[in-house]
Order: structure tokens, then C-alpha cells, then sequence
């Protein structure tokens, strides 16, 4: 096992990550000085593989547990319904402020349950317990929790760190392989945002990853693991313009998953993000910045990882347009987008006209 630490002075806290250590959540979480009573929060898809095991664990360090199998396995658990129902169950449970959320799941599960922790009683630890390559690479990572509104996805949160991240290779055992497909767009997007060689390295692993291989996926999750500690270490509430690096395609991909009947799942995020990072790509060569050689590796990339480089024609680029106007991100009326320089760096421009991105999206359906 290996670990990271996430440094946010009184925040701090380790992300351990490697095979098999799932069984071993008990003892991390008493190591890390968590006491009280644990809350854990699953779905019944991961509570059947994993909630056994976990539980054993926590009883074996001395903790006292419930469990809350019920929330529903798709988007619909981040919600104010939802939320209702978990701390109708925490306080059934005799949950108080010494009490601490054990997240078991991807990142739905990973949100909604960080945002009760974050609101229950002004606010109790939490331990997120990331099952899924996404979860494991990124949303378990850098403390945003949330609910969606029926007006858009994650308009509802709070910065709440967790006091202890664990990410077990061998979870992903069991991960739909759609699922593995659709997260490497988000690993992509680390190779592109912030390190060359490790572009290089999933240039010689796509193969690997793609067949599940746990040598790959660890370090593919322990590299993804310390770029996102250390981006969110320097600019933990995205104030700076930092953290806003790592929605890289994001805005581009917003404007695909609104056209194409909004967040509710036509289109899946890994891959609208994978044909945002090729608009992004698209927009760096139109500005001047990012060669056609960096292009046509990112796009032969993200080929190999078996994602789409171009928007579906089904789609209109006028609605695409439009959705990316909704962008959580947007200042006034300037969308910002995060553009490539080369493979390795990136940076913020605002200077972009509505008629600019037309063409790059035209010029990639
Ligand atoms: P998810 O949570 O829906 O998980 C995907 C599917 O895999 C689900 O059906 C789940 O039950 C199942 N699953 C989970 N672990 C499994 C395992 N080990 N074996 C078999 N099945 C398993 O999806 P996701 O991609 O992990 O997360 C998407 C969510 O994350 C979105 O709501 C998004 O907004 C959020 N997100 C948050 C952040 C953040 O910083 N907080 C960042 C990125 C995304
Ligand atoms: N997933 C983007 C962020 O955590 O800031």
C-alpha cells in the first residue's frame, strides 16, 4: 500500500491506495483518530460486494456501525430527497456530532455522503471508501460533496475534505468495463493538464489499463492520486484559477451533455469530456498555442482508450453552443476555457468568441 497526503494544514489527511486494502479501512480510520459511531453509506450494487468486508473491519478496530444500503444506484441519490432520508436514518441511528460518514462507493454515492457529513449537525467527519476508477482518480479527491437541483447537476454543495481516503485496486475487479472506459478520459485529462511523461507512460499502457490490469490501474490511480492532492493543496476552494485546470474539456462537455437531453445520462460525462478535451485541443491550435502534432496525440490517445474524438451528428452544434452558456464556471458573460499549450501545460483564456467556438466545434462533428 502506499499513501498520500493531502496537505491542508488542519485539514490534512492520507489517501492510501493500493490492492486489497479495503479490509483494512478499520484500522486506517482509527490510525487517523476518528472516534464515535460510523455511518456507512452505500448503494445495494456496491453494499453486495463490499459492505460485508467493510464492516468486519470497523468492528475489528472497536467502532459501533450502522448501515445505509438504500440509496438508488444512478444520479437521482444526489438529491434533496435523498438527503432527507439519510439523515432521517442517521438520526434513527443515534448519530451525534462525535460520529463520522464511511462513504463505500463511486462518486455519487461519494457526494451525496460527503454533503450529509458536510450539513449534519454543522458538519462531522467523514471517510471516503472510492470503488470506482473516477472516484479513485478524482471526485474522492479534493473534498467538493454535493446534490444536484432539477435545474443542473452539483448546484447544491460544500468544500468538506474527508479525514481519510481509501482507494483498493482490487474493487475495480468488479467495475463495469464501461465504467473503466468512460473514467480514463479524466486520467487523460492529468497527462494533458499537468505531466508529460505520465501522457507517455498511458501511451504505452492504454492496452493494459483497458484489460483491467491492477499493476496499471494502481499507478495510474497513485499518479492521478498526487496531481489532484497537489493542484487542490494550492488552490483547495478553486479561487486561485488552479483548481479550474482540472475541468479541462469540462465546458465543452457541459455544452454536449445539455444538447444532447442534459445530465440525465444520453450522453455519459467520460464521454462528453473526452470529445471536450479534443474542442479544447481544437481551440489551442486555432489560438496560436498547441501544435497539430499535440493534437493528434491527444486525439490518438483518447482513440485508444476506445472514447468518441467527435461530436455525434445526431447532435446541433447551435445547442451544444447554447449549453455551454450554463457553465457553473462562466464570469459574467465570458466563458473561460482551459486550453493546451503543449502536452503537459495548459492555461486559462477568456478571449474567445461565441463565433470561435462555433467553428472549433463545426470543425469537429
Ligand atoms: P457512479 O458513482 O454512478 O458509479 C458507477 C457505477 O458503478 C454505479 O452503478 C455504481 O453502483 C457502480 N459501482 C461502484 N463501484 C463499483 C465496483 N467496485 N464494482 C462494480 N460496480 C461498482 O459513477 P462515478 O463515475 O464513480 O461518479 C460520477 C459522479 O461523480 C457524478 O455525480 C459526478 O458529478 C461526480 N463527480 C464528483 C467530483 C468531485 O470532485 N466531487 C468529481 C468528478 C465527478
Ligand atoms: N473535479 C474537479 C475538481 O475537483 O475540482
Amino acid at each position: 500500500m502506499k499513501t498520500i497526503t493531502a496537505r491542508l494544514k488542519q485539514r490534512s489527511y492520507t489517501i492510501c491506495v493500493g490492492k486489497g486494502i479495503l479490509a483494512k479501512t478499520g484500522s486506517a480510520i482509527k490510525q487517523s483518530g476518528l472516534k464515535g459511531k460510523a455511518f456507512v453509506i452505500t448503494n445495494r450494487k456496491v453494499g453486495k460486494l463490499y459492505l460485508k468486508p467493510m464492516l468486519s473491519s470497523l468492528k475489528k478496530a472497536g467502532y459501533q456501525t450502522t448501515s445505509y444500503v438504500t440509496l438508488p444506484d444512478n444520479e437521482s441519490a444526489k438529491s434533496q430527497v435523498q438527503l432527507g432520508k439519510v439523515y432521517a436514518a442517521m438520526l434513527t441511528a443515534g448519530c451525534d456530532r462525535s460520529s463520522f460518514v464511511v462513504a463505500i462507493g463511486g462518486g455519487i454515492v461519494g457526494d451525496l455522503s460527503g454533503y450529509a457529513a458536510a450539513t449534519f449537525m454543522r458538519g462531522i467527519p467523514w471517510v471516503n471508501v472510492a470503488t470506482t476508477l473516477l472516484a479513485q482518480v478524482d471526485s474522492a479527491i479534493g473534498g467538493k460533496t454535493g446534490i444536484n437541483l432539477k435545474e443542473g447537476k452539483n448546484l447544491v454543495g460544500a468544500f468538506h475534505q474527508p479525514g481519510l481516503v481509501i482507494s483498493d485496486i482490487d474493487t475495480l475487479k468488479s467495475l463495469p468495463r464501461v465504467e473503466l472506459k468512460t473514467a480514463l478520459a479524466e486520467v487523460i485529462k492529468y497527462g494533458v493538464i499537468w505531466d508529460h511523461s505520465f501522457f507517455e507512460y498511458l501511451e504505452k499502457n492504454m492496452t493494459k489499463a483497458l484489460k483491467s490490469d491492477l499493476n496499471v490501474l494502481t499507478k495510474i490511480v497513485l499518479r492521478c492520486t498526487e496531481i489532484k492532492a497537489r493542484v487542490v493543496e494550492k488552490d483547495e476552494r478553486e479561487l486561485s484559477g488552479l483548481r479550474a485546470i482540472l475541468n479541462y474539456g469540462h465546458t465543452f462537455a457541459h455544452g454536449i451533455e445539455v444538447a444532447s437531453g442534459s445530465w440525465r445520462k444520453s450522453i455519459s460525462h467520460g464521454i462528453a469530456v473526452a470529445i471536450g478535451m479534443v474542442a479544447a485541443g481544437e481551440l489551442g491550435q486555432r489560438l496560436g498555442i498547441f501544435s497539430q502534432k499535440d493534437q493528434l496525440r491527444q486525439i490518438e490517445l483518447i482513440k485508444r482508450a476506445g472514447l468518441p474524438t467527435r461530436i455525434p451528428e445526431k447532435l446541433s452544434v447551435d445547442k451544444v453552443l447554447k449549453g455551454m452558456q450554463h457553465d457553473k464556471k462562466k464570469k459574467g458573460n465570458q466563458l473561460t476555457f482551459v486550453v493546451p499549450q503543449r502536452i503537459g501545460k495548459v492555461v486559462l483564456r477568456s478571449d474567445c468568441s461565441p463565433a470561435k467556438t462555433y467553428s472549433v466545434l463545426k470543425s469537429i462533428q
